[in-house]
This record gives C-alpha cells, structure tokens and sequence, in this order.
C-alpha cells in the first residue's frame, strides 16, 4: 500500500483573477467536469491508495475548503501548516509524520493541480516507480519535453536500472537558454513534479542536504499526535526554511546518484495558465472553452466568436462577440481581458498588481 501525499498550497498567479492565494487553482473544477483538480488528484491515486493511507499537507487558510471537498479522508490525515514555506517542508512534514506511524511507509508526493488524461497508465507508472522506490531511490516521473518551459525541473538519464534510469542530473528551473539547449539535446526530461520514496530513505537525504529542517519536522512529527502539537508549530514553523524540494532535496540527492526516472506517457498537463485550459478541455465546435468557476453555472452567451477562453466566475451572463482567441475571465471584484498569446504574461500583471498594492 503506497502512503500518498499532496502537498496543496501556491497561489497560481498566472490564473489570476481565478487563483487567488485565498482561493487557490486546487480548489477549482478546471477537470472539464464537477470535479476540483484537487478532488481529481485524489481519485486518481485511489488505486494505489486507500483513505487511511493519503494525507494533505495545506495552509490553514484552505483546511476547511479541503475537508468539505475530500469528505472521505480522515481528518487526522489533513495536516494543516500555518503559513506557506513552499513544498519542501510541506512533504517532508508529512513523510515525518508517516514515518512516526509507519517507518517502513513508501510515500508518494504528487503535486494538486495537473491534469492527466490517462489513469491507468498513470496508475502503471506510479507501480513502477515504486519498484525503484524499494531499492532506496528517491524516483521521480519524466515527461517527454515539448518545449523549451523554463517553470520545470529537467531530468538527465544516466544509467539504465531495472526499471527506469538512474539520474545524471536534476535541474530545477533553468534559463531560457539552457533549457532551449536541454529539449534540444534529446537528454532532458520534464520533472513531473511527482516523487516516490521510502520515507526513511527520503529522511535521511533530508538530514544530510537540510538538517536543520530535518530536525525541526522530527521534532514537529514526534509531538503531533500529542497536546503540544500547536504550541511546537508555532514555535518551530516560523524559521523554517522557505524553499521547494526540488531545490532543497532533489537537485543534490541527484548529484549524489540517489535518485531514479521512469517515463510516463499518460498525458500530463501543469494547468498554468488560461491558454494550457484552453487547449486541453473539451471546446464547442468553434473552439470556445468556458470553464465553470466554483459553484456558480456557467452562463455565456458566444456569437461569430472562436477558440475564447471564457470563465464566468461572478454569477454574471457574459457575452462575448464577434471576437478570436481571447481570455475572458470574470470574477466578482476583477476582470481579466486579454489575448490567449499573452497568458503567460497575467504573472507580470500580478507582480504589478502586488508592486502598486
Ligand atoms: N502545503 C503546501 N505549502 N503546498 C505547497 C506550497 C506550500 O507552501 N507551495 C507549493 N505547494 C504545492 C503546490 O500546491 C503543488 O501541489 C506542489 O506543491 C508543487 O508546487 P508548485 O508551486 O506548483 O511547483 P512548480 O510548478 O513551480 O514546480 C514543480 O512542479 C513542476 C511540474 O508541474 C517542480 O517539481 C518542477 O520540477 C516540476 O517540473
Ligand atoms: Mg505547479
């Protein structure tokens, strides 16, 4: 039985005014059905996993928010951070955690917000990474790149395993240049932003790379299921380090050869940005994608217009004319307006936004 994890936190800037920190993409139903992509994480890894065994790790900000839409996962099992410090303490709280309970647990970290079109095959390659995971290996999942992305972390394979590579190299987030030279060398993989590991053996890379936030989720873990559990989180969680575990853990567990790589083909996708939306939900026949915002029907009205991204959010019809490959995105207190070309940009006008207060 495979202990899953999913570290649920970020704010999703280039979704804005969708993703806000207080109402974060992994809450949103951007599956194309009812369901949130958090709420789709979790049935998709309800083949490798039962209830008892998966856990979320989220800011206090959004715990009721998670409760009410995974009513099946037991409370104990939402651990609940006080403020945001990136993924790494997130997930190696939680395998610190799982570790108290279980010290041989293999654990699973799989990121809130993708897409995947393919379960079973997910499922499969999840199966296998699990094999490599039994061997002591932190392992990781590589996508076959199709462009130059530089918000990813790139795999070199290395040696040939039993099943998978051992890595050569993890590199999170590189240059435009380099990663133009990584896709095109035909080396790289993308980072699926999925982890499989024994936790033990994910502990101990922690204590050798990051000991002082080793010591502070051993101390966080062995007092969590007692009184003192949120008087130690105030104490410690302030001066933990903020940092993501690719930067904190992987990059030098894979310098070290601690880490391994198997394939996967089941049709992953970051839902980053509008334009990504756009692409991979299902579209009326002139290409139109309207995305239903929270609990509110969607209610748009299209005319002589093609492939807009469309998302009523505020309870408002919304009419859209005579116009192509637009994004239109209304939520009570913003509107978005701009072409599907720039919507990596809505970060730029996010950090302006933050910048002009
Ligand atoms: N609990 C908690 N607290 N979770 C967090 C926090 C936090 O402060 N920050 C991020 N997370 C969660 C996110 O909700 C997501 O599920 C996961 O950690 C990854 O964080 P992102 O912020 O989405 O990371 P990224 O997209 O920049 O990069 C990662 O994913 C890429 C693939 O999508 C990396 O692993 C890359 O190497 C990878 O290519
Ligand atoms: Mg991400």
């Amino acid at each position: 039985m495979l202990y899953t994890v999913i570290p649920a936190g970020g704010s999703g800037t280039r979704l804005w005014p969708l993703s806000r920190s207080s109402n974060p993409k992994f809450l949103h139903p951007l599956t194309g059905s009812d369901q949130s992509l958090l709420q789709a994480t979790v049935e998709r890894l309800s083949p490798l996993s039962d209830p008892q065994h998966q856990y979320v790790v989220t800011g206090t900000g959004h715990a009721v928010a998670v409760a009410r839409q995974l009513p099946g996962l037991p409370e104990e099992n939402i651990l609940v951070e006080p403020s945001p410090m990136d993924s790494a303490p997130a997930i190696a709280l939680a395998a610190a955690v799982i570790a108290q309970r279980d010290p041989d647990a293999v654990m699973g970290a799989f990121a809130a917000d993708h897409l995947i079109a393919d379960a079973d095959a997910f499922t499969r390659t999840v199966s296998q990474a699990m094999e490599g995971a039994a061997d002591g290996l932190l392992m990781t999942i590589g996508i076959t790149p199709t462009g130059p992305e530089t918000g990813y972390g790139y795999l070199r394979r290395g040696k040939a395993l039993a099943v998978g590579h051992l890595l050569a190299e993890f590199k999170e987030k590189p240059d435009h240049v380099a990663a133009v030279e990584y896709v095109s060398s035909g080396d790289y993989l993308w980072n699926a932003g999925m982890f499989v590991w024994r936790v033990d053996a994910f502990l101990a890379e922690l204590a050798r790379q990051r000991p002082r936030m080793h010591e502070a989720v051993r101390t966080l873990a062995a007092a969590w299921e007692t009184p003192r559990r949120d008087a130690t989180l105030a104490e410690i969680w302030p001066d933990m380090e903020r940092i993501s575990v690719d930067y904190a853990v992987m990059e030098g567990a894979a310098a070290a050869g601690k880490v391994g790589v198997v394939p996967g083909d089941f049709g992953w996708n970051d839902v980053g940005d509008f334009d990504t939306l756009g692409s991979v939900l299902p579209t009326d026949e002139v290409g139109n994608v309207v995305i239903a915002a929270g609990d509110v029907k969607p209610e748009v009205l299209t005319m002589d217009a093609r492939r807009n991204v469309v998302v009523p959010g505020s309870g408002r019809l919304v009419g859209v004319l005579g116009v192509d490959d637009l994004i239109v995105v209304d939520t009570e207190d913003a509107l978005l307006v701009c072409p599907r070309d720039r919507a990596q940009d809505v970060k730029r006008l996010v950090d302006e936004l933050k910048a002009t207060g």
